[in-house]
Order: C-alpha cells, then sequence, then structure tokens
C-alpha cells in the first residue's frame, strides 16, 4: 500500500512538475511566432548561408508573410493542400550535388550526423525545413488575426487517420515533395534498423519523397541501415522492406545500394560512448608493433625489394 501511494505521489510530482513547464510557455503571441521564424531565418542565412545561399535572395519578412497567409484562419484538421506552395517555392535554394539524406525514424540522430549540411541537408538542414524544426503551429478562425496562440493544442505533425491534413502535416507534406524533386547526384536514406517494418510505406519518406524523386536527376541511391549501440537490429539489408525500397529505385532507374552498420555512423555513436563493447578500439598489439625497430626492419624489407 505504502509503495502505490508512494508512487503515486512520485507520479503526481512528476505529471505537476512537467505540466507546469509546458504551461509556463504554452501561450505564444502571434509576435513572437514571427520573431523566431525572423530569428531563425537570419540565423539560417549566416550559419548555411554562406555555403548555399550566394546565388538566393531570401526575404526573411516575405517569407513570413507568405506562412501567415498560409496558416491563418485554417481549420485544424482540414487545411487546404496548396497553402504553402508560395512560401515553399521562395524559400528554396541551391543544395550541393551529392548531399540530399532522406530519412525514417532516426530523427534526431540524423540531424547530428548530416551536421548541419557539413556532411548532408536533411530537409531540416534546408530553410524550408530549418524555419519549422521543432515548432508546433496552427491556424484558429475564432481568433482576430486567425493563429491559434496555444500552439500545443495543435494537432501535429504525426500522419493519423483521424485528423489528416493538419497545418504541420500538410507543411512537411509540402516540403518533402518539393525536396524530394530537387534532389539531384547520389542520396542517401537513413532507416532504423531497430524498427520493423524500417522502410514503412505509409511515412513521409514512402509517401511523398520517394514517388517524387526524379529518376532523370538521381543516378544512385545508398540505403543507411542505423541503430543505437545498444538497440536491437531487428532489420538488414535484407529483410523484405528494404528489397521492396530498393526495387522502388530500381523502377525508376536508379541503382541502388544498402549498407549495414556503417563505419561513420558507428563511430559517432561510439563518441557518444567509448566505453560500450562495439567500440574497443583494437588492443594495443597492433600499435605496439609499430616500434622503431619494427619500422627499421619493414624499411630493410622495402630497400632490399629495390634492390633484388
Ligand atoms: C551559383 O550559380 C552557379 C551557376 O549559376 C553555380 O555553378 C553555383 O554552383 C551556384 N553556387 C551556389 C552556392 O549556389
Ligand atoms: C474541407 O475543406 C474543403 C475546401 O477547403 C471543403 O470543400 C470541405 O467540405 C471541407 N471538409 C470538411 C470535412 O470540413
Ligand atoms: C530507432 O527507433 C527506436 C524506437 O523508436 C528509437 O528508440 C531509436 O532511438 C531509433 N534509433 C535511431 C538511430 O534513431
Ligand atoms: C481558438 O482559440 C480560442 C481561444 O483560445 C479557443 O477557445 C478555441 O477552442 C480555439 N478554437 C479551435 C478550433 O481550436
Ligand atoms: C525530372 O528531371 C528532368 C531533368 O531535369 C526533367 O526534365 C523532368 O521534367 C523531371 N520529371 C519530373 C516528373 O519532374
Ligand atoms: C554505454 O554502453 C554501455 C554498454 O556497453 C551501457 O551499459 C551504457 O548504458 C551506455 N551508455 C550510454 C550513455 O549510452
Ligand atoms: C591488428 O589489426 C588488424 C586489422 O588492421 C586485425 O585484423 C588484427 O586482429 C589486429 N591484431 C591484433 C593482435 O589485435
Amino acid at each position: 500500500m505504502a509503495v502505490v501511494f508512494k508512487s503515486v505521489v512520485l507520479a503526481a510530482i512528476f505529471v505537476v512538475s512537467s505540466f507546469a513547464c509546458v504551461e509556463r510557455s504554452s501561450r505564444r503571441e502571434t509576435a513572437e511566432w514571427r520573431e523566431l521564424f525572423l530569428g531563425k531565418c537570419l540565423l539560417y542565412k549566416q550559419d548555411y548561408g554562406p555555403k548555399i545561399l550566394c546565388n538566393s535572395t531570401i526575404d526573411c519578412s516575405d517569407l513570413w508573410s507568405k506562412v501567415k497567409l498560409a496558416v491563418e484562419y485554417q481549420p485544424k484538421c482540414n487545411f487546404s493542400n496548396s497553402a504553402y506552395e508560395d512560401f515553399v517555392t521562395a524559400s528554396q535554394h541551391f543544395v550541393p550535388e551529392n548531399k540530399f539524406l532522406f530519412w525514417e525514424g532516426v530523427y534526431p540522430f540524423v540531424m547530428w550526423y548530416s551536421n548541419s549540411g557539413n556532411k548532408y541537408y536533411t530537409i531540416s538542414d534546408t530553410l524550408t525545413g530549418y524555419l519549422f524544426d521543432n515548432i508546433e503551429w496552427c491556424g484558429n478562425s475564432s481568433e482576430h488575426d486567425g493563429i491559434e496562440k496555444y500552439p500545443s493544442t495543435c494537432p501535429g505533425y504525426e500522419l493519423g487517420p483521424d485528423c489528416q491534413k493538419s497545418a504541420q502535416s500538410v507543411f512537411w507534406k509540402t516540403a518533402s515533395l518539393f525536396y524530394a524533386r530537387h534532389a539531384y547526384g547520389d542520396v542517401h536514406v537513413m532507416l532504423n534498423a531497430s524498427i520493423s517494418p524500417a522502410f514503412p510505406t505509409d511515412s513521409y519518406f514512402g509517401n511523398y519523397e520517394l514517388p517524387n524523386i526524379n529518376g532523370t536527376k538521381v543516378k544512385k541511391a545508398t540505403i543507411l541501415m542505423v541503430h543505437h549501440l545498444d538497440d536491437p537490429v531487428l532489420e538488414t539489408c535484407s529483410s523484405e522492406s528494404i528489397k521492396n525500397l530498393q526495387a522502388h529505385f530500381t523502377e525508376k532507374d536508379i541503382s541502388p545500394s544498402c549498407i549495414d552498420n556503417p563505419r561513420d555512423v558507428q563511430m559517432l555513436m561510439c563518441s557518444e560512448n567509448s566505453s560500450n563493447s562495439n567500440c574497443r578500439i583494437p588492443s594495443g598489439a597492433n600499435r605496439s608493433m609499430m616500434t622503431p625497430y619494427f619500422i627499421f626492419q619493414i624499411l630493410c624489407i622495402k630497400l632490399l625489394n629495390i634492390f633484388v
């Protein structure tokens, strides 16, 4: 009884304290969202701009106007399919060849891996996605400016049967479509090997990106099967869902390949947990072999080879 009581109290404290945190920031004036949007836009120009925006004229205030116009007074679950097209078109910019990285089920790891465009550009490393990453929003027709002031009450981005067209899901759908159409060169797809199926056909990648990847512009697609060090491996390159994905690429005349547990991914994981058993550096034997005497021996053999 005491134990039950204690855990109920603990649960109550947890709920109250986490609720308190949500509560504090739950009201968001439209002016505040606007500042956040403009701030992110300027930050993007500064951080990513020198590499990719030289040829673009991005007008952050204009982008905000387009977003505001798209969202205001829109219904919660019957958002207009075409509302974001102006914004997405205006926010598109150059992405270097071979740098497109599609993914499903691996956020936030994929954002760490892409390294702000230094390695790859996920959709959230493009300005279009960056401005909305980790943000909630929707319209509300009974507000004076048509924007919901309690974004945590918005339906979110999950593709559910009960609310198929929310402000957020229509946004990510439109952005995914444009991102996929834009892709060229060799592309990569990162999937979660701890989820079965690792390639879910009913997903942003399956529904909106894969069908829009253009086989004339994309020649090769490399699938990366990744998992956290201690997570189970439920799918590999030879699983049905991955064969299915490879077949979709082949159909488009894109040559597919697949890597289980890519080495650079594993090394990145290990940088967080070098004590993990998968992260042992080969024992000192190899290194201790590299003594001056050993190097001298190698040199002698090389010299002998030259003279013989
Ligand atoms: C700018 O445009 C030129 C050609 O129009 C292209 O070759 C170059 O890659 C572009 N650079 C950037 C950073 O957009
Ligand atoms: C959703 O919106 C469209 C037009 O914007 C309208 O024709 C349709 O009746 C609406 N559906 C519902 C369920 O409200
Ligand atoms: C794979 O999915 C599981 C379950 O959702 C999640 O816990 C894990 O962090 C994901 N792995 C990666 C690399 O994102
Ligand atoms: C719009 O906002 C008002 C005021 O916060 C709220 O009472 C109402 O439930 C909201 N409407 C919708 C459709 O969410
Ligand atoms: C695919 O790319 C080619 C070359 O850029 C273009 O001509 C074609 O219209 C694109 N196809 C689609 C469906 O967008
Ligand atoms: C690191 O790996 C060990 C197992 O090798 C595991 O017990 C520990 O929880 C991991 N730590 C983190 C931070 O993932
Ligand atoms: C030395 O390194 C090689 C790979 O570079 C490895 O196959 C071998 O097992 C290592 N030897 C020892 C004794 O660790």
